[in-house]
């Protein structure tokens, strides 16, 4: 039997139940996180809770249960359903209310989610991915991991339109990051990747890489860089919960490279192997 989150309690999937009312539907008023599984362990489970917690904060919501209790829940339906290898998604929405933009500070946020099987993608980590790169159009507040994702939706289906798995998106020229990961270069034994700014998303991914490259000795700058620096990058790869480290092997569209998966990539792999 499969079992949910509905209503912030673990229920049989079947007899969940969403309103129509949710500010979810009407204006994808919510936040959420996708947290990662191994061998029935959360991984960076307390990282995942505390973002969580700020993109509430962020969007003037509040969390209806303290991170502790919201872990013990989470804890509660990995075990109930059995997971070794998958995903935990949650998300909160700001409540349930007639369709009104304004929103008031006394609804009751509705808290749901569910446990997916996701093994690790390994014949792309092995091999590489193409990306196909584009205009951000999204929000300036990309740093809230919000349920509104339309810009990017739209950058992903245009990636997958011409074959890439991935989007990397650009501001203005100035590369941000993929349309569900982080992006990082390497050139001369040096890692670039945006700085952790309201124009990005702070992956926890990235946040844990950046760690593991500096233990190894790496530096490691947080810099915005234009995107013609592409065409220079030694190595290439983005991170994030579902797609770990994966190599970058073409960048396509408005930049065109082609890179070979390289020393410094498959040693941060190696890494973040060890540490999951
Ligand atoms: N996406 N940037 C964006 C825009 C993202 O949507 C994600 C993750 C990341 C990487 O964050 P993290 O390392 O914490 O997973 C960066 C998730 C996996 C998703 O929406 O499915």
């Amino acid at each position: 039997m499969e079992y949910v989150i509905d209503n912030g309690h673990i229920i049989v999937a079947d007899q969940a139940k969403i309103d129509r009312n949710d500010r979810g539907y009407h204006f994808g008023d919510g936040i959420y996180e996708v947290i990662r599984v191994y061998n029935g362990k959360p991984f960076t489970m307390d990282m995942h809770v505390k973002r969580f917690e700020e993109s509430a904060k962020k969007l003037d919501m509040v969390l209806t249960l303290s991170l502790s209790k919201l872990e013990e829940l989470l804890m509660e339906l990995v075990k109930k359903n059995a997971l070794q290898d998958g995903i935990i998604y949650v998300q909160m929405t700001r409540g349930i209310s007639p369709r009104n933009h304004l929103y008031s500070r006394n609804e009751k946020a509705v808290i749901t989610g569910y446990t997916q099987e996701m093994p690790s993608k390994v014949e792309l980590q092995q091999n590489g991915i193409d990306v196909w790169v584009t205009d951000d159009i999204r929000w300036l507040r990309c740093d809230i991991k919000t349920i509104n994702l339309l810009g990017n939706v739209l950058a992903k289906r245009e990636a997958a339109d011409h074959d890439c798995h991935e989007a990397i998106q650009h501001r203005n020229g100035i590369v941000t990051e993929g349309s569900s990961s982080n992006l990082f270069l390497i050139k001369d034994r040096i890692l670039y990747t945006h700085p952790a700014t309201n124009l990005i998303l702070n992956g926890i991914t990235r946040q844990v890489v950046i760690g593991l490259a500096k233990e190894l000795g790496y530096e490691v700058f947080e810099e915005a860089f234009p995107k013609d620096v592409i065409e220079h990058a030694d190595e290439a790869f983005i991170t994030s919960t579902t797609s770990e480290v994966t190599p970058i092997k073409s960048f396509q569209g408005q930049v065109e490279v082609t890179l070979e998966v390289g020393p410094i990539t498959r040693q941060l792999q190696e890494a973040f192997e060890k540490e999951k």
